[in-house]
């Protein structure tokens, strides 16, 4: 059966529990520090309500905003202007949160925050709290000890990520109504990285009895909502969808993730893609090359969702073709001379040791080629 342990956030699910955070925050000093993203916060009002609740508690706010995919140097300017603060908030998708995390957790180390992706530093100083508000259904940054991050190295842009129980937030606030102003097509990406995060979670060699029913739950919830969530984006499908987003991260930390995501992560890289974008590319075909290997937990899949284990994964396909995913590698403009850059950056990925068929280069070859 094997070992397992978690440490998660205290989550917070539901309608309006947007509304708990000022009370969440009223025990910690005055100075808080907001990292959110480009628009979806704004488009949400939920900044507009932070802003003016904190401030009627009296509390200092400083607001730090963050582009998608950002960058261990965006971390380096999160943490100096951090300098001070008391707490952090993190509001936005998954690039949002994972810098409002590095940010807390990393806040008095001296060491840059390239250092801390690339294990040549330790992290030794405490944290401060944070709160976690997810405004997309993707990522689960919320309840995950782990930051995805851009750094050079060697003159590559890698995209690695910082593993540390300093990054995990105190409080995971999710509150789907945050999530409804959420655009289709970050709606379609973001969907994709959490079916990802569910699906190679259960398939993981790190799997266990908790991280597969919890796995389960997520895949089901994603499967039934998330066109309805791109093609309508009503309450309910929203609601699903970030349930599903939110078992994933927990299936993850339990599990760990596999081959799709060391793929994604250095396609993401070279390409500058939504991480769910290059997820969703590679995630059929590396269930078709993990078949041989995953037959039992198929049918047990299959059979939790009634449906035939022999199609399961091409209505996975069918899933993401129908919300927009790009169907190859072509389409997001991979050329042939760039396979073996996407093998190099599989290299900093952690995931791929928990693939359920182990992958030699050649293997990772045939399956970027077959996409191209
Ligand atoms: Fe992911």
């Amino acid at each position: 059966m094997g070992n397992f342990k978690i440490e998660l956030p205290k989550i917070i699910f539901g309608r309006d529990s947007i509304e708990e955070v000022p009370s969440l925050c009223s025990r910690w000093g005055k100075r808080a520090f907001i990292v959110t993203g480009q628009s979806s916060s704004q488009k949400s009002g939920v900044l507009d309500f932070l802003i003016s609740e904190l401030s009627q508690l009296g509390k200092e706010i400083a607001i730090f905003s963050v582009h998608p995919e950002p960058s261990a140097l965006d971390v380096d300017r999160a943490r100096e202007s951090a300098r001070g603060s008391d707490f952090v908030i993190g509001v936005g998708g998954g690039s949002a949160l994972d810098v409002a995390k590095a940010t807390a957790g990393l806040v008095y180390e001296e060491e840059p925050t390239a250092d801390f992706l690339f294990s040549k530093a330790e992290i030794s100083t405490n944290p401060i709290p944070s709160i976690a508000l997810p405004t997309t259904a993707g990522t689960g940054s919320e309840v995950t000890q782990v930051s995805v991050l851009i750094a050079e190295r060697n003159g590559e842009r890698i995209k690695t990520s910082i593993h540390h129980p300093n990054l995990l937030p105190c409080y995971a606030v999710l509150d789907p109504s945050l999530t409804l102003t959420c655009p289709p097509s970050i709606t379609a990406s973001a969907g994709a990285d959490a079916l990802s995060h569910c699906l190679e979670s259960f398939f993981s060699l790190g799997a266990n009895p908790l991280s597969d029913t919890i796995a389960m739950q997520g895949i089901a919830l994603i499967m039934n909502n998330l066109k309805r969530a791109v093609e309508r984006g009503d309450y309910e499908s929203r609601e699903a969808m970030l349930l599903g987003s939110l078992l994933g991260g927990i299936s993850l930390s339990l599990a760990h993730l596999g081959a799709v995501h060391s793929l994604a992560h250095s396609l993401g890289a070279l390409k500058g893609l939504p991480h769910g974008v290059a997820c969703g590319i590679f995630l059929p075909t590396v269930l078709r090359f993990n078949q041989p290997k995953i037959e039992d937990k198929l049918q047990i899949l299959a059979r939790y969702l009634e449906m035939d284990s022999s199609s399961l994964i091409e209505k996975v396909a069918d899933l993401l073709s129908g919300i927009g995913i790009p169907k190859n590698l072509r389409e997001v403009g991979v050329r042939e001379e760039e396979v073996d850059r996407i093998i190099e950056g599989c290299a900093y990925s952690r995931s791929l040791k928990y693939n359920p068929r182990p992958l030699s280069p050649t293997d990772l070859s045939s399956i970027i080629k077959s996409l191209l």
